[in-house]
């Protein structure tokens, strides 16, 4: 199929990139000059396991493109997947300028019928909206006699259907690939036949095509990260549960977890979550639902928990070391928001660093992936950060490690060599990654989540 994929982010680029690998013809069109003319070189923007394999390949075959321009994509495409970014508004709810504003042009420059795909996430009723704005630039083109009356007729037959996507950033191409499910929401059964055939490649094995109405699977999309971010925030509250009473998180963990019902993912404690998603759509959740007259209880005390998290872990720190830091140094290692990706969105490591730098703290940091984009973007006007290629360098005249990010080249390091660098041998880790025990024996002061 001719497919268009308008916002070439995390999300638009894996999209465009596996169908592409399944042989569509694929465009990918985005606002941002600098990304798309990087991608027509084979620069990737953002590390994504197994992405850059995959983009090359199908570029260089000619079954992925990349432009600007969204006419052109729109000349030559059948499916136009909105893949644009849907950020926290000012009043918590997704700030759905960008996704209309893609609507918008679409109603512009449609030159035949297309179906619309939402594929960002977006509030129960955007489908709507979406279809009203194309709608409107439809008239308008109309009453300018730019179309005729005929044309009209016929480019009002385009459709929008919802398309949540559940990909997780650092593996986002495989689940792309293998998805748990595809959910989609249309009104037309043509357009839920077409869907279907679009992703029929991806789920051979067994059925896992979920078909619905638009508003439920809006809605099934916040429901599923709220459900995961709940599941979180739980955990990290019978952490603070269990080290208030002189238990053993880990050991709880592993105790619930082997319940079938409950399970072992999404249950470990840390310094909260995270990142592009969970945040914001939590808090667009609570604004649905206020604005649809619900309280949404549980969804707020999951946004309030994982804010104390973060404050939580400091205290450890500062319960160490005093409030006042100045004169002290602090190895950090992991900066990106969780393991495998290099974003930075909303991510603890931020909120770590700024409160202790803004104490006088020096910072020396780490992450596999994310340095650049911590450099140049998220902590560049922060004072007293210094950036080291290897983990072991950071640590060298640090009155403590602290571990953020469980980047998996961080689960077996040389503890001896650790030990060695540090001033002092204290670690605080927020994702448990070692034994009590063990580094008890080492002869560490180990500060984890959840344990005394
Ligand atoms: N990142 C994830 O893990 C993830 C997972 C599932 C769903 N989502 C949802 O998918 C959506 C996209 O997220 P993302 O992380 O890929 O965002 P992103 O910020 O990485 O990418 C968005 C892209 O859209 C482009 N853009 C903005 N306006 C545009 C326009 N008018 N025309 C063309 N391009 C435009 C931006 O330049 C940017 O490259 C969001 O709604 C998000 O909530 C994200």
């Amino acid at each position: 199929m001719k497919l268009a994929i308008v916002g070439t982010g995390y999300v638009g680029l894996v999209t465009g990139a596996c169908f592409a690998q399944m042989g569509n013809n694929v465009i990918c069109v985005d606002i941002d000059q600098k990304k798309i003319s990087d991608l027509k070189k084979g620069i990737i923007p953002i590390y994504e396991p197994g992405l850059e394999e995959i983009v090359k390949n199908n570029f260089k075959i000619g079954t992925l493109h990349f432009t600007t321009d969204i006419k052109e994509a729109l000349k030559n495409s059948e499916i136009v997947f909105i893949a644009v970014g849907t950020p926290q508004g000012e009043d918590g709810s997704a700030d759905l300028q960008y996704v209309l504003a893609v609507a918008e042009e679409i109603g512009k420059y449609m030159v035949h019928p297309v179906i619309v795909v939402d594929k960002s996430t977006v509030p129960v009723g955007t489908a709507d909206k979406v279809r009203a704005t194309i709608t409107d630039q439809l008239k308008k083109r109309l009453k300018n006699k730019d179309i005729d009356k005929a044309t009209f007729e016929k480019l009002m037959e385009f459709d929008v259907v919802s398309n949540p996507e559940f990909l997780k950033e650092g593996d986002a191409v495989n689940d792309f690939m293998k998805p748990d499910r595809v959910v989609i929401g249309a009104d037309k059964k043509e357009s839920m036949e077409r869907l279907k055939e679009l992703y029929a490649p991806f789920t051979r094995s067994h059925e896992r095509f979920i078909g619905m109405d638009i508003k439920s699977a809006e809605l099934t999309k916040y429901a599923a990260n709220a459900m995961l971010a709940t599941k979180i925030s739980f955990m990290n509250e019978m952490a603070k549960i269990a080290e208030a009473v002189g238990a053993d998180i880990n050991m709880v963990r592993v105790g619930i977890g082997s319940d079938s019902r409950i399970g072992y993912s999404f249950i470990y404690p840390g310094v909260g979550y995270g990142g592009s998603c969970f945040p914001k759509d939590v808090k667009a959740l609570e604004k649905i639902a206020l604005d649809a007259g619900v309280d949404p209880k549980i969804v707020k005390a999951v946004e309030e928990v994982n804010k104390e998290q973060r404050v939580y872990f400091l205290n450890k720190i500062l319960n160490r070391f005093g409030n006042s830091l100045e004169g002290k140094t602090f190895a950090l290692w992991g900066l990106s928001f969780k393991p495998e990706t290099d974003d930075m969105r909303e991510a603890p490591s931020i909120t770590i660093i700024q409160e202790l730098t803004k104490r006088g703290a020096r910072i020396r940091a780490y992450d596999p992936k994310a340095m650049e984009e911590a450099k140049n973007f998220w902590l560049k006007d922060i004072e007293n950060v210094e950036y080291f290629d290897n983990k072991y360098d950071t640590l060298n005249e640090a009155d403590a490690m602290i571990l953020v990010t469980e980047w998996k080249e961080f689960r077996s390091p040389d503890f001896m060599e650790m030990k060695k660098r540090l001033k002092s041998p204290i670690i605080f880790d927020g994702r448990n990654q070692y034994k009590k025990e063990k580094l008890k024996e080492l002869g560490f002061e180990y500060h984890q989540v959840g344990v005394r």
